[in-house]
């Protein structure tokens, strides 16, 4: 079967793996700029302000640029390495990609040589960026089989290409449904406030020719009322062990709203996603980010100044609400196995 490239390199190496470049996902729609990260503070700020993101991208970016980084180090050794992988590690709390690429790679680097750690580590980060490739693959077979010609899917956030190393988690099965020919119409909620599914899923299904119509996050419960939607499909930034799942904010709401208007509300993520220490979805830490990603609509202050805000990035859809976890190791149905 022809697997559709993703759209743009999400990650990749500078020369001599000494640094990574990444797209610039601020920057999108309105231009395709990419940033080269070759010290701690770029990573971490790379990370933490959205530059690249996405729980399997940012494992992905996190793990080759520790990898880049440290070689790029002018004081290198153990102590170093332990420094710049927990600085990474904490750069976001929700998705577990992030702590769980880093544990691989101190994993690897605990069994090389000294002399051999530069390329160790730099070997793992490239398995971690292959085995994602290889994982958007099969979460897209999997959920192909759940795609008919004519229907129309209900996506949130942004779970494509751009948020993984290649064609996405919940537009996966979209991206490998259409190379097979099935035609398919996404919805894509806005994603208020960074708006990821304006700028980003727009963007991407755009450039790959998949029809795309945007909403208003607000709109979503009265379109799926309508019965418009056949199917809604959402990535997972944590998948605790009784299945309940942290997603970006706003996908709780749709779960319900999906519930109530008996609409399948599938859940899809690579196995890396699924975190076994964490119980349940009340143990999951959830992100709390910056006051003027409320108070600015760009650079125009839309809110009174003195007003607090409640920012949460992430929220808990409990795993009753879920229908499929569709996963690289094939569909699971709930009961959560683990
Ligand atoms: O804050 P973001 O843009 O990193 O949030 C991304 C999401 O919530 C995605 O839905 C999730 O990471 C799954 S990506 C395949």
């Amino acid at each position: 079967m022809h697997i559709p490239t993703p759209p743009a390199n999400v990650v990749a190496w500078l020369p001599d793996r000494r640094g990574i470049r990444v797209l610039d996902q601020r920057a999108l729609p309105l231009a395709e700029t990419y940033v080269d990260v070759q010290t701690l503070d770029e990573l971490v700020h790379a990370i933490r302000t959205l530059t690249v993101r996405g729980a399997p991208a940012i494992g992905v970016a996190a793990a080759m640029g520790v990898a880049g980084v440290y070689a790029h180090e002018r004081a290198p050794g153990r102590a170093r390495l332990a420094a710049i992988a927990h600085a990474v590690a904490e750069a976001r709390p929700t998705a577990v990609n992030l702590r769980w690429a880093i544990t691989r790679l101190l994993d690897r680097a605990a069994q090389a040589p000294d002399d051999e750690l530069v390329h160790a580590l730099a070997h793992e980060a490239q398995c971690i960026h292959g085995e994602d490739v290889a994982m958007c693959v099969a979460i897209g077979e999997a959920g192909a089989a759940l795609l008919h010609p004519g229907m129309c899917v209900l996506t949130h956030c942004n779970a494509g290409a751009l948020a993984t190393a290649g064609i996405g988690t919940a537009l996966a099965p979209v991206y490998v449904a259409h190379a097979r020919g099935v035609p398919l119409t996404v919805y894509a909620d806005e994603t208020r406030p960074l708006l990821q599914g304006a700028r980003l899923t727009a963007w991407e299904l755009q450039r790959a020719g998949i029809p795309v119509t945007v909403l208003p996050d607000g709109a979503a419960a009265s379109l799926l009322a309508r019965g418009v939607i056949d199917a809604v499909f959402v990535g997972a930034d944590r998948i605790a062990a009784n299945g309940d799942t942290a997603n970006k904010v706003g996908t709780y709401p749709l779960a319900l709203a999906a519930r109530a208007h008996g609409v399948p509300f599938h859940v899809c993520a690579p196995w890396s996603t699924v975190d076994v220490a964490t119980r349940d979805g009340a143990a999951i830490e959830i992100e709390q980010r910056h006051r003027d990603e409320l108070a600015f609509a760009g650079d125009r202050r839309v809110l009174p100044d003195g007003v607090p805000v409640y920012n949460p990035a992430f929220d808990v859809t409990p795993r009753a609400l879920v229908t499929h976890y569709i996963t690289d190791r094939g569909v699971v149905t709930p009961p959560f196995l683990l």
